[in-house]
């Protein structure tokens, strides 16, 4: 399929809490392959299936960093330390941004799109799309627990 359509709040899906994945299918990897194309078709740094409307448990990052592109199935934070606020932006809530507090280091277990079980040590940059994209897994979205919120849809003409 390629490029999907990127769902908008208040889209419902956005609200759901996300099923786990259970096996991964040649349609799941599908799946994966078309939320990398749309998260680089937006110029994202990360991705939540939730996002393409569809409620899995699956996200894919990529910062630009060595790290490349990470794709995690059912990611659950084993482990997060640290405390940083920065203002964060969400494809699915356009020209708004939120100050959010987040874990400066954090460890996510997950599968990979091979279905084998990868540890990812995350750190910064990193650290907060993890916990971003994760939070779009739960239905959590920025305005829920952002310290400051700036809305830039006003200030265009
Ligand atoms: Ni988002």
């Amino acid at each position: 399929m390629g490029v999907r359509p990127i769902v908008k709040v208040p889209h419902d899906v956005l609200r759901r809490r996300a099923l786990p994945v259970r096996r991964i299918t040649a349609s799941l990897v599908a799946l994966i392959g078309d939320m990398g194309e749309t998260m680089v078709a937006a110029r994202g740094i990360g991705l939540a299936a939730p996002q393409i409307g569809v409620s899995k448990r699956v996200i894919v990052v990529d910062i630009g960093d060595e790290r490349g592109r990470i794709a995690l199935v059912n990611p659950v934070i084993v482990h997060r330390s640290g405390s940083e606020q920065e203002w964060e932006g969400c494809l699915s809530i356009p020209e708004q941004y939120g100050l959010m507090d987040r874990a400066v280091d954090v460890h996510v277990r997950g599968l990979n799109a091979q279905g084998q079980a990868i540890d990812v040590h995350a750190s910064g940059l990193l650290a907060r799309v993890l916990q971003h994209e994760i939070d779009h897994l739960n239905g959590v979205l920025l305005f829920d627990h952002a310290l400051d919120w700036e809305d830039q849809r006003d200030s265009k003409e």
